[in-house]
């Protein structure tokens, strides 16, 4: 047991393995079918896992690191800026590729894209559909800002893998000042974000 606990890896296995007797049980206990129903499940567990691994970090950056930071003696501020952060943004901002990712496949595959994308301007669409086009929209700019804004000035003012060498420290704090207000941003729109995502199953059983 400990082995397992012990090495990350592992420990993630054994949550996928720990899924599969689910799938398990539901194949034949529940007496389900590997039907378009399931792969479109597939995504969507698939979504979620990938979108708490990407508003997990946020909330890390917006909830634990940056309040505490001013608090770090500044002997030891260089452990989060060249250890902890950049490791912190390689989860963030894939598991927000991912999320975007399986959003728009599972969009596709509910046959409603154009529906929500447009919020209903293009083709007549119901409330859930609108609903989940908003949660949509402001998830693509959630991760439009990480990608674009985010990560380039993280880049910038941790000088991460040594690609911006020659900055100031006054344009490094610049640049984690833009950063620090993009990450915060995202953090008010994920509020309404996951209450439109929610919402679209939970109060108008969209699919
Ligand atoms: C670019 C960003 C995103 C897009 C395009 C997107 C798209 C979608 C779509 C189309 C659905 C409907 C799925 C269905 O009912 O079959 C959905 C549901 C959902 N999404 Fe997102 N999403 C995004 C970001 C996020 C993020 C960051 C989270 C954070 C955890 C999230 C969590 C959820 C949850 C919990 C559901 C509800 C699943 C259910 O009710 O079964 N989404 N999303």
């Amino acid at each position: 047991m400990t082995a397992i606990l012990t090495n990350l890896r592992n420990a993630v296995i054994a949550g996928f393995v720990l899924a599969i007797v689910l799938v398990v049980l539901y194949a034949t206990v529940w007496g389900g079918s590997f039907d378009d129903n399931y792969w479109r499940f597939l995504v969507r567990w698939t979504h979620v896992i990938a979108g708490i691994m990407w508003i997990g970090h946020l909330y890390y950056f917006n909830f634990t690191q940056i309040p505490t930071m001013p608090k770090i003696p500044d002997e030891l501020k260089p452990a989060i800026g060249k250890f902890i952060a950049p490791e912190a943004l390689f989860w963030f901002r894939w598991g927000a590729m991912v999320t975007m990712a399986a959003g728009l496949i599972l969009a596709m595959m509910n046959g409603y894209f154009v529906e929500a994308m447009t919020l209903g301007l293009a083709r007549p669409a119901t409330e859930g559909q609108i609903c989940i086009g908003i949660g949509m929209w402001l998830g693509l700019i959630m991760w439009f800002n990480v990608w674009f804004i985010i990560w380039p000035n993280q880049q910038k003012a941790l000088n991460i893998a040594d690609k911006h060498p020659n900055l100031d420290k006054d344009a490094k704090a610049k640049h984690a000042r833009t950063a620090m207000l993009f990450s915060r941003t995202n953090t008010v729109l994920s509020v309404p974000m996951l209450f439109a995502m929610v919402a679209a199953q939970g109060l108008f059983n969209i699919s």
